[in-house]
């Protein structure tokens, strides 16, 4: 009998590209592009989940069973998020960007790759804050409908308050955080007019088209999961998306050096990630 495992190379890459294929063809969802080594953790994880072995017999269960495909996609997506993450960040286009968006009469902002929606928010108290939340509309997208489900509710988990004050303070927070937030036997929600400017819509980066032009589009800690292919693909949608002289800002580990399209912005906070397009 032949067996195999993570570490039989040619016939696994064979098998992930055959289930990333297929996973497009039956459900629409274009992984092929993503990280390979991150993509394989993940789908092997999922395999031990389910009791099986084989990256084929997974793909025999996913085509066949829309729940196991649910369950895949889980697992391929990573929704992790925190409010105020890296709060520096926030400082930074406080003191760097919000100056500038402050003429526009009208100003849009684009969270691509939202998930859970806590940067989404996190925006929404800045942007109070400097009083021009009344005249911002902010999208918020993201593949995974559970997470824009969660997003929609506003909740705050309660054992991260304690880490989103420290992130808020730390992020230049000019009241109380408690300000933002209503609570109520043990549920924390955020307050219903920080949420009110907000739209909340699936969009896949890899399959749709782009749907507004921006002033600032946030899309952090989302390109790290693909391949250089897909980073260049993704870069030219949001360059597309953006207003001449819009902000692009991505995470602290990503960069938009090595895409095609590098040159056609100037850097405004290399530290914070923040780029401006040129023309
Ligand atoms: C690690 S979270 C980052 C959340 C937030 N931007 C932040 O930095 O805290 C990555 C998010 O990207 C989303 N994502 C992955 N692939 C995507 C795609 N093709 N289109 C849209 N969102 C995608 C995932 O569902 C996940 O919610």
């Amino acid at each position: 009998m032949i067996t195999h495992g993570p570490s039989d190379g040619g016939l696994e890459k064979i098998e992930i590209a055959l289930l990333l294929e297929g996973i497009y063809r039956r459900y629409g969802y274009d992984f092929r592009n993503y990280a390979f080594a991150s993509i394989r953790r993940r789908i092997w994880h999922r395999i031990q989940m389910e009791g099986l072995s084989t990256v084929s017999s997974l793909q025999e269960r996913v085509m066949h069973h829309t729940e196991a495909f649910h369950r895949l996609i889980g697992d391929l997506v990573i929704p992790v998020t925190e409010m105020f993450r890296d709060p520096d960040t926030f400082l930074a286009l406080r003191r760097d960007v919000i100056p500038l968006l402050r003429k526009l009469p009208y100003i849009r902002i684009w969270h691509a790759g939202c998930s859970t929606g806590e940067e989404v928010h996190s925006m929404s108290i800045l942007l109070h804050e400097e009083g021009v939340l009344d005249k911002t509309r902010i999208y918020a997208t993201d593949i995974n409908e559970s997470a824009l489900q969660k997003a929609k509710e506003g909740i705050i988990p309660l054992e991260k308050m304690k880490q989103y004050t420290k992130n808020y303070q730390a992020a230049g927070g000019m009241q109380s955080f408690s300000d933002y937030y209503d609570s109520d036997q043990g549920i924390v929600r955020l307050k219903p007019f920080l949420r009110r400017n907000i739209v909340i819509a699936r969009h896949n980066l890899v399959t749709d088209r782009s749907f507004n032009e921006f002033h600032v589009i946030m899309c952090r800690n989302v390109m790290i999961y693909f391949n250089s292919q897909l980073r260049s693909q993704v870069h030219k949608l949001l360059y597309d998306s953006l207003a001449r002289e819009g902000f692009l800002v991505v995470g602290g580990k990503e960069s938009i050096s090595f895409t095609p399209l590098a040159e056609r912005y100037e850097t405004r906070n290399d530290q914070h990630r923040i780029f401006r397009k040129l023309r």
